[in-house]
């Protein structure tokens, strides 16, 4: 989490192995990946979904098969899985439809079952919710909650959004210019900001005090 321009989609995606740095080592399993030149098996263990779902021409189907496609696993697997994947992420009914012409919430969902199907060992996500209205983001971050705590898959995921930060992670690094400034449990970084990361907590806190007194009543 961290304000724009903090360096969370830089840092996220050099992590995802989609873009490479110009200092620093980056560590897998103990191990140092080579700047730059990634194995494709590496860069298979990890899977990636960003604000934007940029799928491919196609049907629903066809945009969430393609991992399991591209590692040439056999067709009636595919099939299988697809249909598993879609059901999990309620979009069945969408199979066959043509990926763009679906709404931003449907387009968030296949893209989300897209990443997720080829089992990755970590999914890293870059504000997934934040284009969608508030209705059906609480909604996709409900049922995304679920399908990754049933698959126990590690999640990094970026936010500038305390909400969905504290519904979604056990885990928080705040980063301010290009920098972590604190990480540890979610609850206890929120709780004891330090000097550095408390001018942008105290933001956040401030926008719920507020929110808080506004009780007028709906009148409908
Ligand atoms: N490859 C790069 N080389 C140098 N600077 C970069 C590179 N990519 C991004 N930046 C700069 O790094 C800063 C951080 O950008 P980044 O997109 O990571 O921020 P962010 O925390 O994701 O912000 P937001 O909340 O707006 O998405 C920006 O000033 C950006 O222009
Ligand atoms: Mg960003």
């Amino acid at each position: 989490m961290g304000p724009n321009g903090a360096g969370k989609s830089t840092l996220l995606k050099v992590m995802a192995l989609l873009d490479r740095m110009s200092s620093g080592e980056i560590l897998y399993r103990g191990q140092v990946i080579p700047n730059g030149t990634p194995s494709l098996e590496l860069r298979r263990k990890f899977s990636v979904a960003l604000q934007q779902s940029l799928l491919l021409e196609g049907s629903v189907f066809q945009n969430i098969a393609i991992g399991l496609r591209l590692r040439k696993v056999p067709k009636s697997v595919i099939k299988e899985k697809v249909a598993l994947w879609m059901e999990q992420f309620q979009i069945s009914h969408l199979a066959k439809k043509n990926s763009h012409y679906l709404s931003g919430g449907e387009a968030q969902r296949v893209n989300l079952a897209r990443a997720m199907i080829v089992d990755p060992e970590i999914l890293f996500l870059d504000e997934p919710f934040s284009a969608l209205d508030f209705p059906t983001k609480i909604k996709l971050m409900d049922d995304f909650k679920g399908i990754v705590e049933r698959s126990g898959t590690t999640t990094a995921f970026v936010s500038h959004d305390l909400m969905e930060i504290n519904y979604l992670t056990n885990s928080l690094a705040i980063m301010v210019n290009g920098e972590v400034k604190q990480h540890g449990p979610t609850q206890r970084v929120l709780e004891h900001p330090n000097s550095a990361t408390s001018p942008f907590l105290n933001e956040w806190k401030k926008f719920y005090q507020v929110n808080s007194r506004i009780e007028k009543p709906l009148s409908m």
